[in-house]
């Protein structure tokens, strides 16, 4: 149907999980769905529908960086009509209340990515969340008791700076919480086309104190937050 997904029309749920990871997507799918039915399977960019307490939910990849989140979720919107977007991911902490494991509700995402420079003329556009998905996420995680913190993150092109930590710092000195590579793009094309979007990061590791998340930390992280986001998209 597109040249990235071969999902039927009516195939996606109107709100959706994105992990960059297509093994993420198939593990929440799994793991969690009533139902789970494999929808996309093009370059292995795996996409699944089911439901999540009676819900229609899906579940898509998009691989690593703006650029491939910016297909899957392009065409998510003008091909398949979804209209809630919700990234699921791992982020690195910038900042020193926020400690590995904690969720990142990212309220902004600033960008070092030029895909939508041109767009703004002299203007700087603010990549936002879409505070309705933002206040229920808080509302679940305090029912949960997770830490977690809302606050603006930046979405970067490189995994591997060759700064390290200096890299950031004209955005930590302005309270950035972490870094990541997606929510940018995100929050910018659902704010063209008039869709919801939040990006729900945990702290794998904190580019401060060199922390990282240990494999069972990782997979308890991951629980808390498939279930966090699943709860939302259900709501
Ligand atoms: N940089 C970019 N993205 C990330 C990082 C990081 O350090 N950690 C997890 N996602």
């Amino acid at each position: 149907m597109t040249p990235h997904n071969n999902a039927k029309l009516g195939d996606y749920a109107e709100t959706v999980l994105l992990p960059g990871d297509p093994l993420r997507a198939k593990w929440v799918a799994e793991t969690f769905f009533e139902n789970p039915r494999q929808v996309n399977s093009v370059r292995n960019c795996l996409g699944y529908t089911g439901t999540f307490n009676g819900k229609p939910v899906s579940v898509q990849a998009t691989g690593m960086g703006q650029p491939s989140l910016s297909i899957y979720v392009n065409e998510l919107i003008d091909t398949y009509g979804v209209k809630n977007l919700i990234r699921i991911g791992t982020c690195g902490g910038l900042n020193k209340r926020a400690k590995v494991r904690d969720v990142i509700l990212a309220m902004s995402a600033s960008n070092e990515g030029t895909m939508y420079h041109e767009l703004f003329g002299k203007f700087t556009f603010a990549p936002t969340a879409d505070f309705s998905l933002l206040r229920k996420a808080a509302d679940l995680a305090d029912q949960k008791d997770m830490t977690w913190h809302a606050g603006g993150i930046v979405s970067s092109d490189s995994f591997y700076q060759p700064l390290g930590l200096a890299a950031y710092k004209p955005l930590t000195d302005h309270d950035i919480l972490a870094v990541e590579m997606e929510a940018a793009a995100l929050y910018t094309i659902a704010a063209q086309k008039g869709c919801k979007a939040l990006a729900i990061c945990t702290i794998s590791d904190c580019l401060i104190t060199g922390d990282e998340i240990d494999a069972d930390q990782r997979q308890t992280s991951l629980t808390d937050m498939a279930k966090l986001s699943l709860e939302l998209a259900a709501s």
